[in-house]
């Protein structure tokens, strides 16, 4: 008995010295160090970025353990702890932020257990020199960086390093919205574990590699928001995985390769405002997993009534608009139950919209202005006030709305009432005056103005009393 207590106490006291660390069964982590040669390394490039008079001997004596910097993660190899995660830039209250006079020193690349190293919003003009990522070094991370990230650092200018060749085991390599210049490398197609590629909001021109198709482990593709041209390489439709894929604003042309249609996981395709030319209507009807299909502000043309839209079930937003499609607005576009937004605006269609459209559970926005659509727009009441001014149907001379029981301030934005030409022997004085506002609104307050006078004239000796009692 007297053993097992003194057992106990032996336990509890061993645990206290340990804080707890033993307890939890974590005492390789509680007893270990960092490598003096690592918390240098770390140090020395940190203050590169945040400036010399960070000192993280004072603040972190321990950067991995009980005074732990934000922005740096750890973990353990061979018993010490090493840096695995870097970040600099805005993103928790007590992240590193970056100096005026950035420097990448050599230092970084000695950290060789870095997986992941990321920089927001730390190049940022006028306070900074615009700076260039160093051409050097980066084989030094061929075989940990897995995620390299550099993004809304506008201050940071000049060309791809051709030393990311070296980054194979990259999964993740996002360098997004700052000023980089140059043509999209081809060794990128090298990176073949890559499984987001952004490269998107930069000055990238010149063609997308034909290799790049070969990243067959890509889900996430943004090349958007470049100066790119030329043709989009049918080997992209051997991207089997990706989910998103957005080209917009760019100034690629050619026809839009049928082989994008193998991409059956694709949630997002985003090709809008480039000068793509002639799709094929089948082209999209296998890809059943689309929610988003934006191709507005291309010369594409094309025809909607041949598609099976009926595929496309997930379409949360298709925007056609500006891409001179021709041809009627087929109902069967009311079979896209979960469609959030439809834009057909400033196209050729032509014909009647079936007011089948309004059955549409989830609309709420319907752009099919700018069109030379016909007939009679025979939407309730109760669609026009949903959805107001989102129902844009303005220019199409040829439209009119039937205004039945809809009152003034729903009728559809732009449009005309239709009875002008159904009834135009018989127009007689009620719908003349229906028709004109502007007189209507006159003769309402000559009637109101009318009515002002009576009244004064009407209580004139009270009004003449209270004057008299005023004075
Ligand atoms: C940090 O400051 C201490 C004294 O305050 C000094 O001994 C040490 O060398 C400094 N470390 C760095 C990395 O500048
Ligand atoms: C890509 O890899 C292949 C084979 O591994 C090699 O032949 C080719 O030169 C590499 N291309 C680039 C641009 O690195
Ligand atoms: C699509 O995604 C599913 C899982 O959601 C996966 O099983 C399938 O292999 C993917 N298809 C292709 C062609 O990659
Ligand atoms: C329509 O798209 C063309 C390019 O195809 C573009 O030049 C034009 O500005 C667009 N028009 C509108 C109204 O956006
Ligand atoms: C619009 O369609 C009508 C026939 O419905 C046709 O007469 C007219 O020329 C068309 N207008 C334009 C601008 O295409
Ligand atoms: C058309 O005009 C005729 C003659 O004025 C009138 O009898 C008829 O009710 C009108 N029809 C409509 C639909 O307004």
């Amino acid at each position: 008995m007297k053993e097992f207590k003194f057992l106990g106490v032996f336990i509890f006291v061993i645990c206290i010295i340990n804080l707890g660390v033993m307890c939890n069964g974590e005492d390789e982590s509680g007893l270990a160090s960092m490598k003096r040669s690592e918390q240098e390394a770390l140090y020395s490039a940190i203050q590169g970025f945040v400036g010399k008079w960070w000192n993280g001997s004072d603040l972190y004596p321990d950067p991995c353990g009980w005074t732990p910097i934000q922005g740096v993660g750890c973990d353990l190899f061979d018993g010490f702890w090493y840096v695995t995660d870097l970040s600099f830039g805005p993103v928790h209250d007590n992240s590193l932020s970056c100096a005026q006079n950035v420097e990448f020193r050599p230092q970084l690349f000695a950290l060789k257990h870095l997986k992941s190293l990321s920089f927001f919003n730390c190049f940022v003009p006028p306070h900074h020199y615009p700076v260039a990522i160093p051409i050097e070094n980066w084989q030094a991370f061929a075989g940990s960086l897995e995620s390299l990230e550099f993004r809304s650092n506008p201050g940071l200018i000049g060309q791809i390093p051709l030393s990311f060749e070296y980054l194979r085991n990259l999964r993740s390599l996002v360098l997004l919205e700052n000023g980089l210049t140059g043509e999209l490398p081809t060794f990128i197609g090298n990176l073949t574990k890559l499984r987001r590629l952004n490269l998107a909001g930069n000055s990238f021109a010149g063609g997308v590699p034909v290799n790049y198709g070969g990243l067959n482990q890509l889900l996430i593709l943004d090349l958007s928001r470049n100066l790119l041209s030329g043709p989009l390489p049918s080997t992209f439709g051997g991207l089997t995985f990706l989910l998103k894929l957005d080209l917009s604003n760019n100034q690629l042309e050619g026809k839009i390769p049928q082989e994008i249609g193998k991409l059956k996981n694709l949630t997002l395709l985003d090709l809008s405002n480039n000068k793509f030319s002639g799709w094929l209507p089948t082209l999209f009807e296998e890809m059943s997993s689309l929610e988003q299909l934006v191709l507005s502000n291309n010369p594409t043309s094309g025809d909607l009534t041949n598609l099976a839209w009926h595929n496309l079930i997930c379409l949360t937003a298709l925007d056609l608009s500006n891409t001179s499609l021709t041809g009627g607005v087929p109902d069967s576009i009311s079979e896209l139950k979960r469609l959030r937004f439809l834009g057909l605006n400033d196209n050729l269609l032509t014909g009647e919209i079936s007011t089948k459209l309004e059955t549409l559970p989830n609309i709420n926005a319907m752009h099919i202005y700018g069109n030379n659509l016909t007939g009679e727009l025979k939407f309730s009441e109760r669609f026009y006030r949903k959805l107001g001014r989102r129902f844009g149907a303005w220019d199409n001379p040829n439209l009119c709305y039937q205004s039945g029981l809809i009152s003034r301030i729903n009728v559809p934005f732009g449009v005309k009432q239709c009875q002008q030409y159904e009834n135009e022997t018989g127009l007689d004085t009620h719908s003349k005056l229906g028709n004109n506002g502007i007189w209507n609104t006159e003769s309402n307050s000559m009637v109101s103005l009318g009515c002002s006078i009576f009244c004064i004239y009407r209580f004139r000796y009270i009004i003449v009393f209270i004057v008299l009692l005023v004075f």
